[in-house]
């Protein structure tokens, strides 16, 4: 290994042990789930967002760093307990480069390609990951929505389509529509087709409802989901997919319940009308509902592990529930999962307004549908909402400065906008005056794009921002001003959703609706 190869790794090195080790201490103090040491580790690992994000080739340098390492101490006759303490970490190094990649590690044979995790959809150097568990792109805009669509291979939400949900349905197209947030679709075209013959169809959404932190970013489906049974009419089923929270994340399953109510009381705050509106749990529905079930086992028949370990990556380590789950994340977009809402009819076309990392559960769904003689669900895709630090990654639950909460107070949404959100304003006031700022990498201005309703006046924030007629300062403040009533509204809402209300929500009863 030459010189600079070797400082390389040895930097990355220093990260994987500086990150990772704690992990792995914390880990063997893991209550829940499962017994083996083999298992605390691959669940401490997959906690890990360095793992996830380190590259196979990444990790297979480190390995090999590694065993240099304990070549070297053997070599000059170091202690046994060097030693053993250096094989020990060797060794959890290819348990995990196995997780990660698929392959054992073989000294001299760095990864091959094809096995990465994803499918055709797998992005090549210098493309952004986006897939169900990370997110993350190397430009300050974000991801490269446009790029997306043709990876993978879904359709664009042009102004033709805009204006036709529009026609057909009387109401100006949602904000999220008209400034491209909900960017992307398949098969749009038929469903609004089927409204526009009175045919009806009904909507899908859903949450995992892995902690009590919701953030404004986790109701961008939910907002839009709301305006589009409002404009159009129809039923709605939301699944809270409780059971994959428990799967994937260290939690009991009286947590994951927990959880499952307090979020479904922040969803009925968005304002969903109790009679379109049918909120299930997985682990209580999935057993209640002879129907659901059916369907769940039909997907799991016609999907083979090959296929889903192309489209989700998982490997021969990760537990066989993550394997089975996207048969019952796909289930609900067959309408006789709900016979209490469609009877037998299983020719109800569903629409799945979603975050575009959910794709891959229904690329998945929409490739066994006609195999199992049912409709093939269209979708409506986001863009991510950005974290307060910038638009390179998703926010994360457990930093409280990454993003504004629905708990926050007025204050606490004041400081964080003051404090945490990336500026695309210059580092002087002068300077700022003379040579404008840049709203595309600005985050307090993209989060106005997502919730300032009045468009001419976002118009005049950007150009004013541009031109360096208005200061970073006074634009936080405007976001300040949108976002302390939205939430405190909700604050208001959420309080008046009862336990009394969260279970009719999630009682299986009909639903009232138009077509
Ligand atoms: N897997 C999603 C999550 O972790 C939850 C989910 C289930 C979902 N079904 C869905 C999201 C349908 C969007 C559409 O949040």
């Amino acid at each position: 290994m030459n010189y600079s190869t070797a400082t390389q790794t040895g930097t990355l090195l220093s990260r994987y042990y500086r990150r990772l080790l704690p992990l792995y201490r914390r880990s063997n103090t893991a209550t829940d789930g499962g017994h083996s040491e083999e298992h605390k580790r691959t669940t401490a690992a997959s906690a890990s967002p360095y793992l996830e994000m380190s590259s196979p080739l990444d990790l297979y340098e480190c390995v090999t760093a590694q065993g240099e390492t304990v070549r070297s101490i053997k070599a000059k006759k170091g202690s046994k307990e060097e030693v053993d303490a250096a094989v020990q970490v060797l060794l959890q190094m290819k348990l995990d480069y196995k997780r990660v990649t698929g392959q054992d590690y073989k000294a001299g044979c760095p990864p091959q390609d094809g096995v990465t995790p994803q499918d055709g959809a797998a992005p090549q150097d210098g493309e952004d990951q986006v897939d169900p568990w990370s997110v993350s792109s190397s430009s300050a805009k974000g991801v490269d929505y446009e790029k997306l669509i043709v990876r993978f291979g879904s359709s664009k939400v042009d102004q033709e389509l805009v204006d036709r949900i529009s026609r057909l349905t009387g109401k100006t197209p949602h904000r999220f529509l008209r400034r491209g947030i909900f960017f992307s679709h398949r098969d749009m075209h038929q469903i609004l087709d089927a409204f526009e013959q009175q045919k009806p169809f009904y909507l899908y959404t859903g949450r995992g409802p892995s902690s009590q932190a919701i953030h404004v970013g986790h109701l961008i489906p939910f907002i839009f989901t709301k305006w589009l049974q409002d404009v159009f009419d129809v039923p709605l089923v939301i699944q809270l997919t409780d059971d994959e929270k428990y799967l994937w994340k260290d939690l009991t399953l009286e947590e994951c319940r927990r959880f499952t109510v307090e979020n479904a009381r922040d969803i009925i705050a968005c304002g969903f009308d109790v009679n379109k509106t049918f909120i299930f749990s997985d682990l209580e529905y999935m057993g209640a509902s002879p129907a659901f079930y059916r369907n769940v086992v039909k997907v799991q028949k016609h999907v083979t592990f090959n296929q889903v370990k192309g489209i989700f990556g998982f490997t021969d380590s990760d537990c066989i529930g993550k394997i089975s789950f996207p048969a019952i994340q796909a289930a609900p977009s067959f309408s006789n999962s709900f016979p209490q809402i469609f009877g037998d009819r299983k020719d109800v076309q569903c629409l799945i307004p979603c975050a575009i990392d959910q794709d891959p559960y229904f690329r998945m769904t929409r490739d066994v549908a006609p195999r199992i003689g049912y409709l093939k669900p269209a979708l409506l895709h986001s863009t991510f909402f950005p974290a307060l630090q910038g638009a390179q990654t998703k926010m994360s639950a457990s930093d409280a400065n990454s993003t504004i909460f629905l708990t926050d107070t007025p204050k606490q949404i004041k400081n964080k906008v003051n404090k945490h959100a990336f500026s695309g304003g210059k580092d002087t006031i002068e300077e700022h005056r003379k040579l404008g700022g840049d709203p595309d990498v600005d985050v307090s201005f993209m989060y106005l794009t997502f919730f300032l309703e009045d468009d001419e006046l976002l118009e005049k924030i950007r150009q004013d921002y541009s031109s360096g007629a208005m200061l970073t300062g006074e634009l936080k403040k405007s976001l300040i001003d949108t976002l302390q009533p939205i939430i405190a509204e909700h604050q208001e809402k959420r309080k008046h959703v009862t336990d009394d209300i969260v279970q009719q929500f999630m009682t299986p009863r009909k639903l009232h609706f138009s077509c």
